[in-house]
């Protein structure tokens, strides 16, 4: 158990590991960990001999209005529970080790980080691909864990794994919930307690999706409309997006395909907190 801060001691670990044989999981974060990123640090505690999990909030892949100043940071309490999860090693590099001065190289998933999320948080994706691409080449895992509660960060980066030929495979894991439903979010802390019950309409929107699918409805416009209005029964919800789209180009569908995986994903403020959610239909992504 040890927390790394510096990038050529974390390249030099992984080198010995690797010429060791050992199956290197990591788990990229940016902290304030919750159950969720832990149960990333799980699977990866299955699958791999050591498990390495990452702290780094990125400023590349925050809007100029959004929250990195105020985005909750505690490194050790996150060293705590992640070692007890039975992480091996946290990296934790210093911003301007990621960023040194004169950073100019940038890795774009083109048109896929421009939908979505990438529509409402331009600039968003470009951050996460670069930091994750140099976080895997530090790293340097055979297996890298990520949350399908951000679905399109998944779809992005096997995308980018894929493209550019990156020796990593990339794990899935489910979207972890509260017991009431609300998708586990390091934002959920910004919530109020009168959001924090309102921020329940994005899942009761995804489940009105489902429950009309199940019925045998395949009409997009009408699964959008019937999410819509349950949104908008929610007066602290202000729906940002709704979509229903295919997981190869994110593009939107007209009618749910039977045999092809459907992405519904949507993002909702609570007052001045975003969140998202997704269920896939028809598979995986
Ligand atoms: P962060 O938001 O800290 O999330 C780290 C990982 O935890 C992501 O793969 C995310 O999808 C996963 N995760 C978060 N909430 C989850 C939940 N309720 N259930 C399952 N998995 C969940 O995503 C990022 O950080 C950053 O973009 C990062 C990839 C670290 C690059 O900076």
């Amino acid at each position: 158990m040890e927390i790394i801060n510096r990038i050529p001691r974390m390249i030099s670990i992984a080198r010995e590991l690797r010429s060791e044989k050992r199956r290197i999981g990591f788990v990229p974060t940016m902290g304030a960990l919750h159950e969720g990123h832990l149960e990333l640090c799980a699977r990866a505690r299955e699958m791999c001999d050591t498990v390495i999990a990452s702290v780094f909030v990125n400023p590349a892949q925050f809007g100029p209005n959004e929250d990195f100043e105020k985005y909750p940071r505690d490194l050790a309490r996150d060293a705590e529970l992640a070692f007890t999860k039975g992480v091996d090693l946290i990296f934790a590099p210093a911003l301007d080790d990621i960023y040194p001065e004169g950073f100019s190289t940038y890795v774009t998933v083109e048109g896929l980080g421009d939908r979505l999320e990438g529509a409402s948080r331009p600039g968003h994706f470009r951050g996460v691909t670069t930091v994750v691409n140099k976080l895997l080449n530090i790293v340097s895992p055979h297996f890298a864990f990520f949350g399908r509660k951000d679905a399109q960060q998944v779809i992005l980066i096997k995308r980018m794994v894929r493209d550019l030929a990156m020796d990593v495979e990339i794990v899935v894991v489910p979207i972890v919930r509260e017991e009431d439903g609300l998708a586990l979010s390091s934002r959920n802390v910004y919530l109020s307690a009168d959001e924090r019950k309102a921020a329940l309409v994005l899942k009761r929107a995804l489940d009105r999706c489902r429950t009309l699918y199940n019925g045998g409805e395949r009409d997009c416009s009408k699964l959008i409309s019937s999410m819509r209005s349950v949104i908008e029964s929610e007066p602290l919800a202000r729906l940002d997006y709704l979509a229903i789209t295919d997981t190869a180009r994110l593009d939107a569908l007209d009618t749910i395909p039977f045999d092809q995986p459907t992405l519904i994903s949507l993002a909702v403020f609570l007052c001045d907190t975003r969140l998202i959610d997704n269920i896939v239909l028809n598979g995986e992504i």
